[in-house]
């Protein structure tokens, strides 16, 4: 275990950042979370983290990092919905671009050691030729969130080489797990968990063959917690690349949507039959990440898909309010 830290995580009271909490008070570090609650929920967040209810855009989220002066910043908020980033570019880049910006210049202010960077392997690559996809793929996103994501890691990059701040990109692929909300990257697990509970028809667009790299949550706050701690390449020499200190998280395993319904029917002893409607536009086909760079570093999935399914349907059984 490390020495305890002084960590900010953006974001905190969301599905993921609110495990990455957990991870870092579990040891034993201090923690205070920045989140507007625009999608988070406080009943996500452990009371020994100290929540700032603000945009991570605004001076009061700026002068929390002078206030606190972190070792780490775990910039886990964002605005995280492709569509609303295709239908207005400009909201999407008020939080994804100058909300990062105006943490990165507190953070550099204070002499922040480490920045870990959320990034999104599922949009990063846009249409990759090679699966599952290694980090040096070519970066060719095709939604404006895709391009705020590779822009943050461009900038952290500037930071790193003329500011010597420390940072990693975590690149996930479709995160599951407890307190996940219908909403984000691979909602498709908590839709079916929903409907399933509902006894209602499990819903597919197109012919459910497309695949996608489910990583559960938990492991996801494990990759967080190595990336706060590993050592990196020095930024001379060999270490000068964006792909240097950009790690893919997932577990390189392609899985159907026809094949998660499967699973989750299973889990939940009930079959209540399938809805297949017509395929959406514009949508990935297949995306499977090769994290064999972080299982260098030692991490490694804990849980089984089923497993995982399992946990998260029994959360989601538990806390349902109803809504499908
Ligand atoms: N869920 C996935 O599969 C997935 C995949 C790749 C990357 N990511 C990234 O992981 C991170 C967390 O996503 P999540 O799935 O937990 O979603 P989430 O919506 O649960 O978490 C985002 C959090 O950020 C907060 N937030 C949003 N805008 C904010 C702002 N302007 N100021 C302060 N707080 C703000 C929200 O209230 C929420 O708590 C995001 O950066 C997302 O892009 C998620």
């Amino acid at each position: 275990m490390s020495e305890p830290q002084r960590v900010v995580v953006t974001g905190g009271a969301g599905f993921i950042g609110s495990h990455v909490v957990d991870a870092y008070l579990a040891r034993g570090h201090q923690v205070w979370v920045i989140d507007d609650l625009s999608s988070g929920r406080r009943e996500n967040l452990d009371a020994d983290a100290e929540l700032l209810v603000a945009d991570v855009g605004s001076p009061e989220a700026a002068d929390l990092l002078r206030q606190v002066r972190p070792d780490v910043v775990n910039h886990h908020a964002a605005q995280i919905d492709v569509r609303v980033s295709v239908d207005d570019p400009g909201r999407d880049a008020r939080t994804n671009i100058l909300g990062l910006l105006n943490l990165t210049e507190a953070a550099r202010e204070v002499g922040t050691r480490r920045f870990v960077f959320v990034s999104s392997g599922g949009v990063v690559y846009g249409e990759p030729e090679v699966r599952p996809t290694p980090e040096t793929m070519p970066k060719l996103p095709l939604s404006p969130y895709g391009v705020t994501k590779l822009a943050g890691e461009y900038y952290l990059n500037y930071y790193r080489r003329v500011h010597g701040m420390e940072y990693v990109a975590l690149r996930y692929s479709n995160v599951f797990g407890p307190r996940q909300d219908p909403h984000g990257e691979a909602g498709v697990v908590a839709i079916f968990c929903n409907r399933l509970l509902a006894g209602e028809a499990l819903t597919i667009f197109g012919d459910g063959e497309q695949t996608r790299d489910y990583v559960f949550v938990k492991d996801v706050a494990a990759a967080n917690m190595l990336a706060t701690d590993m050592a990196l390449p020095a930024v001379d020499g060999d270490g000068a690349d964006l792909d240097d200190v950009a790690f893919n998280v997932g577990t390189g395993l392609a899985t159907s949507v026809n094949r998660l319904a499967d699973s989750l029917e299973q889990v939940a002893g009930l079959h209540p039959g399938r809805d297949y409607r017509a395929g959406r536009p514009g949508e990935l086909r297949h995306s499977t990440l090769d994290a064999g760079k972080l299982r260098g570093r030692g991490w490694a999935p804990q849980a089984t898909l089923t497993e995982a399914l399992q946990q998260t349907y029994e959360y989601i059984a538990q806390n349902r309010t109803g809504a499908t």
